[in-house]
C-alpha cells in the first residue's frame, strides 16, 4: 500500500498521509490541505469522500458485503433479534444472556410516553405523513427531558437516553398510526417483546383480541435488523453532522428521521409500493413499463431499483425477497403487487438494459410487500425504516461523541458574483 500521496500543485509537490481500514479501504488524509496549499477538494454528494472513521458497519459494494460489528447481516437476520442487534451496534458487542434481558427489560419499562404526548398528537390534522408527525415527537422529547440537551452527559446519562429513545419510538411509532386511522390509542404491554408490543400497539382494537402472529413478529424481526445501519448514509451523516454540533440525541435524530423521509432515501419504499399499484392500476402490463423505463423521452423510472454504494446487489434485498416469499405463503396472501414485483424483478436480472446500469432491486424493492402483507399501510414504510434504523443513529452519535469529533463544517468554491457596491432603489 502507498505510504503517502503527493499532490502537485503549481509546480509544488506535497506529500498526505495514507490511511488504511481494517478491511483494507485506503483513503488520503487532506486534513492539512487547506493550510498547506490554499486548496479544498470539492466532491458533490461526498461520493469519494470519507467523513470519519467508524467501526461500527462495514460494507463491500463491489462484493455486496454488509456487516455489523463484523458479524454478516446473513447470520444476524437468521439468528439474532432486532434488540440484541440493536445492543450489538450501540455497543459494540453481542450480549451475554443477563446484558441482553437488562437492555430488553430497561426499554420494556420506557415504552410508556408522557401523556402531554398524546396532547401534541390532537394538534396534528389527521391526514399529517406519519414522517413529519414522527420526526416532530422524537424532537420534542427534548422538551419533556431537558438534561437530554447537556453537551457533557455521563455515559450512564446516555444510556438512560438511548433506552428511553429505543423504547419511545415505538410507542410514537405505532400510535402515529393509530392517529392517522383516527383509532384509540393502544397503550405499550410490559409482557411483551419488542416487535409484538410494536404490532399490539398497531394493530390491537377494544373491540377484538389481536392475535400476535409468531412468523409475522419473526419478519418484522428481520426487517428491522435489515435496516438497522448502513454506515454513512444520507440520514446517518445528518445525524452526525448535527450532533457534532452537541446537538442532543433526540434532536439529532430528529434530522435524521426528515432525511430519511426524503423519496431518494427512505421514502423510497413508499414510493416502490406506489408504482407497483400504478402498474396494477394500469392493467398490470409490465413490459409496458419497463419499456417506459428504457425510454429516454419518458419520465417513468422504476424505483426500488439499483443503489449508490451496491454495484451488483443489494445482500439485504435477497434476504427481503426471501422473507416475503415466506411471510406470504404463510399467511396465505396471494397479492397481486408480488406477481409485478418478480416480473420487475426478472426483467431487470436479464435485461441488458438494467443489468448494464447495475439496476437490480435494491432493500426497497421487497420491504413494501412484506410491510403490506403484515397489514402496514404504505404511509408508514418510512416509519418502519426509521424504527429499524434508529439503533444505527444512536451507534453513530455515540461513536462520533466518544471519539470527540469536531463540529462538521465543510468548505465549499464560490461562484456567485464578485465584489459590486449597493445601488439605491431608485437607481436600479
Ligand atoms: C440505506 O440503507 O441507508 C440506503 O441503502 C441508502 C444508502 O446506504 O445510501
Amino acid at each position: 500500500m502507498a505510504e503517502s500521496a503527493e499532490i502537485i500543485l503549481d509546480g509544488k509537490s506535497y506529500p498526505f498521509p495514507v490511511i488504511e481500514g481494517t478491511e483494507h479501504e485506503k483513503a488520503i488524509d487532506i486534513a492539512k490541505l487547506r493550510d498547506l496549499t490554499g486548496y479544498v477538494t470539492l466532491d458533490s454528494g461526498y461520493k469519494n469522500t470519507g467523513a470519519t472513521k467508524s467501526a461500527i458497519t462495514f460494507l463491500d459494494g463491489e462484493e455486496g458485503i454488509l456487516r455489523y460489528r463484523g458479524y454478516p447481516i446473513e447470520q444476524l437476520a437468521e439468528q439474532s433479534s432486532f434488540i440484541e442487534v440493536a445492543y450489538l451496534l450501540i455497543y459494540g458487542k453481542l450480549p451475554t444472556r443477563a446484558e441482553l434481558e437488562d437492555f430488553s427489560h430497561q426499554i420494556t419499562k420506557h415504552t410508556l410516553v408522557h401523556e402531554d404526548v398524546r396532547k401534541i398528537f390532537d394538534g396534528f390534522p389527521s391526514a399529517a405523513h406519519p414522517m413529519a408527525i414522527l420526526s416532530s415527537l422524537i424532537c420534542a422529547l427534548t422538551a419533556f427531558y431537558p438534561e437530554s440537551v447537556a453537551p457533557d452527559l455521563s455515559k450512564e446519562e446516555i444510556d438512560l437516553n438511548v433506552i428511553r429513545l429505543m423504547a419511545k419510538i415505538s410507542t410514537i411509532a405505532a400510535w402515529t398510526y393509530k392517529n392517522n386511522m383516527g383509532h384509540p390509542l393502544n397503550y405499550p404491554r410490559n409482557d411483551l417483546d419488542y416487535c409484538s408490543n410494536f404490532l399490539y400497539m398497531m394493530f390491537s382494537f377494544p373491540t377484538e383480541k389481536y392475535e400476535i402472529d409468531p412468523r409475522i413478529v419473526s419478519a418484522l424481526n428481520k426487517l428491522l435488523i435489515l435496516h438497522a445501519d448502513h454506515e454513512q448514509n444520507c440520514s446517518t451523516s445528518t445525524v452526525r453532522l448535527v450532533g457534532s454540533a452537541n446537538a442532543s440525541l433526540y434532536g439529532s435524530v430528529s434530522a435524521g428521521i426528515n432525511a430519511l423521509w426524503g423519496p431518494l432515501h427512505g421514502g423510497a419504499n413508499q414510493e416502490v409500493l406506489e408504482m407497483l399499484q400504478a402498474i396494477q392500476k394500469d392493467g398490470g402490463d409490465t413490459s409496458k413499463f419497463i419499456a417506459k423505463a428504457k425510454d429516454k423521452n419518458d419520465s417513468f423510472r422504476l424505483m426500488g431499483f439499483g443503489h449508490r454504494v451496491y454495484k451488483n446487489f443489494d445482500p439485504r434485498a435477497k434476504i427481503i425477497k426471501k422473507a416475503a416469499d415466506e411471510v406470504l405463503a404463510a399467511l396465505g396472501i396471494d397479492d397481486p403487487l408480488l406477481k409485478i414485483a418478480q416480473e420487475l424483478e426478472q426483467a431487470a436480472l436479464t435485461d441488458q438494459y438494467f443489468i448494464e446500469r447495475k439496476l437490480y432491486p435494491n432493500v426497497d424493492f421487497y420491504s413494501g410487500i412484506i410491510y403490506r402483507a403484515i397489514g402496514i399501510p404504505t404511509e408508514m414504510f418510512t416509519v418502519m425504516f426509521a424504527l429499524g434504523r434508529l439503533p444505527g443513529w444512536i451507534a453513530q452519535w455515540k461513536e462520533m461523541r466518544e471519539n470527540k469529533e469536531p463540529i462538521g463544517r465543510p468548505r465549499q468554491i464560490y461562484t456567485g458574483e464578485t465584489e459590486r457596491n449597493y445601488v439605491a432603489i431608485d437607481q436600479r
